[in-house]
């Protein structure tokens, strides 16, 4: 069983070839329990791609650690990743795209087929199964990139601003689909967004980082029910939530033009 993802203390310093040193994150103390869903936002620049590519393991972090906190067997925890840029293979259609996560796993042919179909209708696309990327459209293709991150039923799910590329409406549609698969896998998940009334939205906890180099300036738990938060009678305090975080950006902004 593995339980909940921990952060230690993480930092990132990218170095260029003329040795010019920019520290990207700095002292990330972050836990992540289980079932829980934790968005970041903050200034762009702040580090929150390079924080999610350093839990996923495809960066070092300069100092620090990564754990997963009570991992009883060995195998590795499954992660799934969305990124803005769903980086589908353009010459696999929908059905192998969602596929690919159970190959890597060496899920037998059968088992693949059968549990893709079953994303691919969870996320409302049967009937497109061999449709490729070009034939579908944005929101299309972003279900699909959802459908191959959660086929595998990951220990973690990572998410990089994964509905940006989405005109305003479409964003909006598929926030709520996002919060109704969410329900039904309950994974763990850190949820990178610009967008303050989206990590509201969605999130059980917002990281709000300071502008670079990164680090944790306030989290704010969202204490109201996600499945409730359409309703009317809760949209003055989510309000209140946004604009919590808002001055909290703000306030670190004007600092920093302060400091010139
Ligand atoms: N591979 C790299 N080499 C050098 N510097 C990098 C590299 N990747 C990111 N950086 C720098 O690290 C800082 C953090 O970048 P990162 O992409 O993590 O920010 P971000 O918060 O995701 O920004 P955005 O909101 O624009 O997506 C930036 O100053 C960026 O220029
Ligand atoms: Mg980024």
């Amino acid at each position: 069983m593995v339980t909940k993802l921990v952060l230690e203390s993480v930092s990132k310093v990218y170095k260029d070839s003329s040795g010019h040193e920019t520290t990207a994150l700095q002292d990330i103390d972050l836990s992540i329990e289980e079932e829980e869903f934790v968005a970041i936002v903050g200034p762009s620049g702040c580090g929150k791609s390079t924080l999610l590519s350093i839990v996923a393991g495809l960066t070092d972090a300069t100092a620090g650690s990564v754990y997963f906190d009570g991992v009883f067997d060995k195998r590795n925890p499954r992660i799934g990743v969305v990124f803005q840029e769903h980086a589908l293979f353009p010459w696999r259609t929908v059905q192998t795209n969602v596929e690919f996560g159970l190959e890597q796993l060496g899920v037998p042919k059968r088992d693949r087929a059968q549990r893709a179909l079953e994303l691919i209708r969870k996320v409302g696309l049967q009937g497109f199964e061999k449709k490729y990327p070009h034939q579908l459209s944005g929101g299309m293709k972003q279900r699909v990139g959802i459908a191959r991150a959660l086929v595998i039923e990951p220990d973690l799910l990572l998410m990089d601003e994964p509905l940006s590329a989405l005109d305003a409406q479409v964003r909006l549609i598929m926030q709520d689909e996002l919060i109704a698969l969410w329900e039904t896998v309950r994974q763990k998940t850190l949820y990178v967004t610009h967008n303050i009334d989206e990590a509201v939205a969605l999130a059980d906890r917002v990281v709000v980082l300071s502008r670079r180099p990164g680090k944790i300036v306030r989290i704010i738990p969202i204490e109201t029910p996600r499945p409730e938060r359409k309703e009317h009678r809760h949209q003055v305090r989510l309000m209140e939530y946004a604009e919590e975080i808002w001055n909290t950006i703000r306030r670190d902004a004007e600092e920093a033009f302060m400091e010139g």
